[in-house]
């Protein structure tokens, strides 16, 4: 008998976390190394939401809360819906959870069965399938193309269906692509989803401040009003507000879902931080003046970044619509030898060339479905990006 569960050997460990730990070890042993994996901003959380977690410690705010939230977060948290999505909801259709993460974690332990199946866009997330698998679900997993700037066509959702499908896990502005879906593109996955009635949507909106140039955000809930009954529309903090730490995510969605959810919450975490909620309470009803003068940050921080990568021999990048990563493509690098004698058979060997050759940590595409691409996160410094691309197109020059 094995000690350790049988679900838990068809999971792996998140690759993404497993470059950042390689890349520091690396520095660690006084190698000169740019890392571009991080999924965080840069950026601090602001003062006036750090000022409300002190006040709320010094309030002695600091007891168990309600296992899925305060009130005061829930009502923030439907006045956001309203104002930024034009979505109503009231706060027992609300649950707050230790990030974004465990929301969706919950829902997924809280609605799947052995043999149910979860159809995830590629490139995905890393933590969508093996949430999945953990939750006894079966990933199936819909291929987009470079072609679409990684957008999932109706025909390939579609084609992705089966009786057995109980969600689409839907993820714009995408992690790791960066690509976002503009109303006529949802439109048409909604389209879709009208047609089986059967299957529900997860919509993870994570990075839904973090749009650029003319793209504007949109929710499923918000495109196809008759999928409200069938959608769980999940947010948080971490990323536009620089909360990462914190551990504040949020959804909403119907009762009987969300009350479910407060099940698996109850037994697992009780509630998630008193203080970081009173924090979100304030970084969804303060001041949103920050948000876009570090989207302006962001988005010339992009410009280079592709401008600088599609220099590179080899390389193809896609200008993305929102987040902080791009996606590029290295199949003009396979089969080629670096300077240092290694053979390009996919973007593993890639990624892993180039950390250990020119010290630049990326994350293989492999590692989100699909391949051969690398992702690059621009949350970091001007000059540390302008250096890890000059970088780049050096070792990228030097394949024959
Ligand atoms: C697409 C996506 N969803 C959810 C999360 C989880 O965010 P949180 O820090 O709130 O758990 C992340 C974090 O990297 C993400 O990239």
């Amino acid at each position: 008998m094995s000690f350790l569960s049988e679900t838990l050997s068809r999971v792996k460990p998140s690759p993404t976390i497993a470059v950042t730990q390689k890349a520091a070890e690396l520095k660690r042993a006084g190698k000169d190394v740019i890392g571009l994996g991080a999924g965080e901003p840069d950026f601090d959380t602001p003062d006036n939401i750090k000022d409300a977690a002190i006040a709320a410690i010094h309030a002695g705010k600091t007891k168990y809360t309600a296992p899925d939230g305060i009130q005061e977060l829930k009502e923030a948290i439907c006045a956001k819906f309203k104002r930024d999505n034009g979505l109503d909801y009231t706060p027992s259709q609300v649950s707050v959870g230790t990030g974004g993460k465990q929301i969706l974690y919950n829902a997924l332990m809280a609605t799947l069965n052995e043999g149910d199946e979860v159809v995830i866009p590629a490139p995905y997330w890393v933590s969508y399938p093996d949430m999945v698998l953990l939750a006894g679900g079966t990933p199936v997993i819909a291929e987009a193309s470079l072609q679409t700037n990684f957008k999932l066509t109706a025909d390939q959702l579609e084609a992705a269906i089966t009786d057995k499908t109980k969600w689409l896990i839907f993820n714009s502005p995408s992690n790791p692509t960066g690509a976002g879906y503009s109303w006529d593109e949802l439109k048409e996955l909604t389209d879709v989803l009208m047609r089986h009635p059967h299957v529900w949507v997860m919509s993870d909106d994570m990075y839904e401040h973090l749009a650029y140039d003319d793209f504007k955000f949109c929710t499923p809930a918000q495109v196809e009003p008759a999928l409200y009954d069938r959608t769980l529309t999940v947010n948080g903090v971490s990323k536009a507000y620089a909360m990462t730490g914190w551990r504040i995510g949020y959804a909403a969605g119907p009762e009987k879902l969300i009350g479910a959810m407060r099940k698996v919450q109850s037994q697992s975490t009780s509630n998630p931080c008193s203080i970081s909620q009173w924090a979100a309470v304030e970084a969804l009803n303060g001041t949103q003046d920050f948000l876009a003068p570090n989207n302006e940050k962001f988005v010339r921080r992009r410009n280079m970044v592709v401008e600088m990568l599609n220099a590179a021999e080899g390389i193809a990048c896609p200008t993305p619509e929102g987040a902080f990563y791009v996606y590029p493509s290295i199949a003009g690098c396979i089969g080629k030898t670096t300077a240092a004698g290694t053979k390009i058979e996919d973007d593993e060997t890639f990624a892993t060339a180039l950390l250990e050759e020119h010290g630049v940590a990326v994350v293989f595409g492999a590692a989100f479905g699909l391949s051969p691409n690398f992702r690059v996160s621009y949350a970091t410094s001007d000059e540390n990006l302008k250096e890890a691309c000059t970088r780049i197109q050096t070792f990228c020059a030097a394949l024959k």
